[in-house]
């Protein structure tokens, strides 16, 4: 603090000898001194160079910039609601709209959450992107428990899309219809796995053709939105890679409707760069729109549960998710330019520490809401 505070002393020195207009340097004084004030109030964050520095993200993205989000943070945390309101220019509700969070029970439908996201979105000039309507997992225990026959099964698949997609019609821009659907492995539809927690009920009870119907019936209660076929392991999975081309390949080419795909792109500081660079250019090369739809970079992929966040690490992944930025506008032409969403946007919700127990630190902002060099990372990739 008594270094911050003798270089405001500098700092008002110094602009007192610009050459400047008089307005503009009262403007700077002005600024200084509220600088100053905050110290002596013992404002509680930092005062640093980039909390006074305001160039966003959005701001200098030419295509949406976004990231997921959590509507209880939105309420709860001004720090959150400052950086998602201000830095982002397109919103992926990270649980809320999926299976489990919107018809909780059979046939009761809940909104509450993701009407609280389309609104905060609305306010804020942001699109939404909404995730997802059908997914293997994050399925209520009445859904898994189902019984019926197949044509039940249908009915019961088809009023959910239809009924989620038509409630949130007009008010998203697009959807993930279908969330990973393909193996690891072999590449081949999720079905009965070797795990059956990766087995897909949808594909077991309704055939491999329910993809296709899933995309109908979205497109049927929502025509203007975008569709999207979301998966993982794309940058390092070559098998998974031409599984998903193939697979989006053909419901183009049978005229089913479908607008993009998600690379999702939880990577981490050692994920190949080339693996990166042909995944999207082989995507792109299906001239649909690419979406790489939940950006995070891990710096502990060892699962190093002593491991401590360095200046070399956080500049290591700064370098990484310019790249990312960087690669994604060279290898995608500007047409099919969906946008770059990060899951989440603050080290203290990601899902990466909680799922793999383990300390992490994947996101552009830390656990107290501060830019880390992955921001200015990123903001040069996206520049
Ligand atoms: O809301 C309940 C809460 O009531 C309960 O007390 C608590 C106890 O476990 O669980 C809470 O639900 C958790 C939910 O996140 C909200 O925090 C679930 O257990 C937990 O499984 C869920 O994890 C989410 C996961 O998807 C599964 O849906 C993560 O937050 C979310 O980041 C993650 O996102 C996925 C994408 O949808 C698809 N791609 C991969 C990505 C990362 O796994």
């Amino acid at each position: 603090m008594e270094e911050l505070k003798s270089s405001v002393t500098t700092l008002s020195a110094y602009f007192i000898t610009l050459p400047l207009n008089r307005s503009f340097r009262l403007l700077s004084l002005f600024m200084v001194l509220l600088i100053t004030y905050s110290c002596k109030k013992g404002t509680p964050t930092p005062v640093t160079v980039s909390s006074v520095d305001t160039t966003t993200l959005r701001s200098v993205a030419s295509f949406p910039i976004g990231a997921a989000m959590n509507p209880d943070l939105i309420k709860s945390n001004t720090y959150y609601t400052k950086i998602a309101g201000t830095q982002y220019s397109s919103l992926t509700p990270e649980n809320v709209m999926k299976f489990a969070a919107t018809e909780p029970s059979l046939s009761q439908f809940s909104f509450a959450d993701g009407d609280y996201l389309v609104s905060f979105a609305a306010q804020k000039h942001m699109r939404v992107h909404a995730h997802n309507l059908i997914w293997y997992t994050s399925l209520p225990v009445w859904v898994i428990n189902f019984q019926g026959d197949s044509l039940a099964w249908e009915s019961m698949f088809k009023t959910h899309i239809e009924t989620v997609a038509g409630h949130f019609k007009g008010k998203v821009a697009s959807w993930d219809v279908v969330n990973e659907a393909i193996r690891d492995d072999n590449g081949t539809l999720r079905n009965q796995d070797v795990n059956a927690g990766d087995g897909s009920i949808w594909r077991r009870h309704l055939g491999p053709d329910y993809i296709a119907r899933a995309f109908q019936y979205a497109h049927e209660a929502d025509p203007n939105a975008l569709l999207f076929y979301n998966d993982y392991g794309q940058e390092y999975n070559g098998l998974k890679l031409d599984s998903i081309i193939a697979l989006v390949t053909k419901l183009k080419t049978r005229g089913i409707p479908i607008s993009g795909i998600g690379i999702q792109l939880h990577i981490d500081i050692n994920t190949s760069n080339t693996g990166i660079t042909t995944a999207l250019q082989k995507l792109a090369a299906t001239g649909l729109l690419i979406h790489i739809s939940e950006l995070d970079i891990s710096v502990n992929p060892g699962n190093n549960q002593n491991l401590v966040l360095t200046d070399a690490l956080m500049q290591t992944q700064a370098a990484k998710y310019q790249f990312v930025a960087q690669t994604y506008r060279a290898s995608v032409p500007v047409a099919q330019q969906y946008g770059i969403t990060t899951w989440e946007f603050s080290d203290a919700v990601s899902w990466i520490p909680v799922y793999y127990n383990r300390p992490d630190w994947p996101l552009p902002f830390d656990a107290s809401y501060n830019k880390k060099a992955a921001f200015y990372g990123l903001l040069k990739g996206l520049q």
